[in-house]
């Protein structure tokens, strides 16, 4: 059946990845949908868990009653410290399925989506807590505004667009989607605006949900979390997770230079197992297209 509020994205891969012990304990960092986490709930024998995070509230409504489900409503930020308050570590595997889902895309009033301008600029996973993107728009000085569009966007007129959004706000505050696209308009692209705005949100998004920042604390956990042999398999839709994943497997540093002992032995945390990431097959591409730019890598933690 069709799962409206999220449709996992290259779910058999996934648990290829992480490669199931029915009795051993895994970890979802992103439940969103739950359609990663009830597959491997499938997999588990009564001895098996899954302990699952995420940090939006919606989530909570997709639950499922199961007694091998600990669901934890945190940030994965804090991963290691739920785990080992609750005497869980250490852990077979542990799946990441990065960013939004699309549920919190559909929702208009998360202020995710560029197709609703009436929709305020929210942008929180954790919608509890944190500033949204509207106060980050209308009190962040120009320079910062500049560099967030600039990083995490990709957008070389980074410093045009942020001059733009400062003189906007000087007259009136940026509380909408249509605020934001009525501010920009002098620097919106008459083709390519959706690549253009997918740019602009994406950088806010980040910067809102301090993704990069989260991402790498996560990642420096991991070896702490697995035990020796435990996999890790993660999926990201953006190049800048992308290559911290990439660089933490290969090197265990987010520059991805590669150290080596006295003896020449890379030292490194975890060993990868798929030597090119992986992506969704033709057929998924078709049906969903949200597994486009969908990139899964996955990794051992080395046994020494
Ligand atoms: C792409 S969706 C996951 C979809 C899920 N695999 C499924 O099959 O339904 C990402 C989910 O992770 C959550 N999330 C993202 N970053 C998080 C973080 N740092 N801490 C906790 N949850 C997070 C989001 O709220 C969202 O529900």
């Amino acid at each position: 059946m069709e799962n409206k509020y999220h449709a996992p994205v290259m779910l058999q891969e996934c648990l290829d990845g992480l490669s199931i012990d029915p009795s051993a304990t895994y970890v979802d960092v992103t439940f969103g949908g739950g359609g990663h986490s009830n597959a491997i709930l499938s997999l588990l024998n009564k001895k098996g868990k899954l302990v699952a995070f995420d940090q939006d509230e919606d989530a909570k409504a997709n639950l499922p009653k199961d007694d091998k489900l600990i669901f934890i409503d945190q940030n994965f930020e804090f991963m290691l410290n739920h785990l080992d308050y609750q005497g869980l570590l250490p852990v077979a595997g542990i799946l990441a399925d990065l960013g939004v889902s699309s549920h919190q895309f559909d929702e208009a009033e998360r202020g995710f989506s560029f197709r609703f301008d009436e929709a305020v600029l929210d942008m929180r996973m954790n919608y509890t807590t944190g500033r949204s993107a509207k106060d980050l728009l209308n009190q962040l000085p120009e320079a910062a505004i500049a560099d967030i569009l600039y990083q995490y966007g990709e957008l070389s007129n980074s410093r045009a667009l942020a001059r733009e959004i400062v003189s906007y706000r000087s007259l009136n505050p940026i509380e909408t989607v249509g605020h934001l696209k009525d501010a920009l308009k002098k620097y919106t692209p008459k083709f390519g605006d959706y690549k253009f705005f997918a740019q602009v949100f994406q950088a806010l998004r980040i910067e809102v949900n301090q993704e990069l920042e989260v991402l790498k604390s996560f990642l420096i956990q991991v070896p702490k979390v697995l035990k020796p042999g435990g996999r890790l398999v993660v999926m990201s839709y953006h190049s800048l997770e992308d290559r911290l994943v990439k660089n933490f497997i290969q090197s265990g540093n987010f520059n991805g230079e590669v150290e080596k002992d006295l003896y020449g032995n890379v030292n490194r945390p975890l060993l990868p197992i798929s030597r090119k990431v992986v992506t969704a097959t033709p057929e998924e591409l078709e049906k969903n297209p949200r597994s486009r730019s969908a990139k899964l890598r996955i990794a051992e933690k080395i046994s020494s």
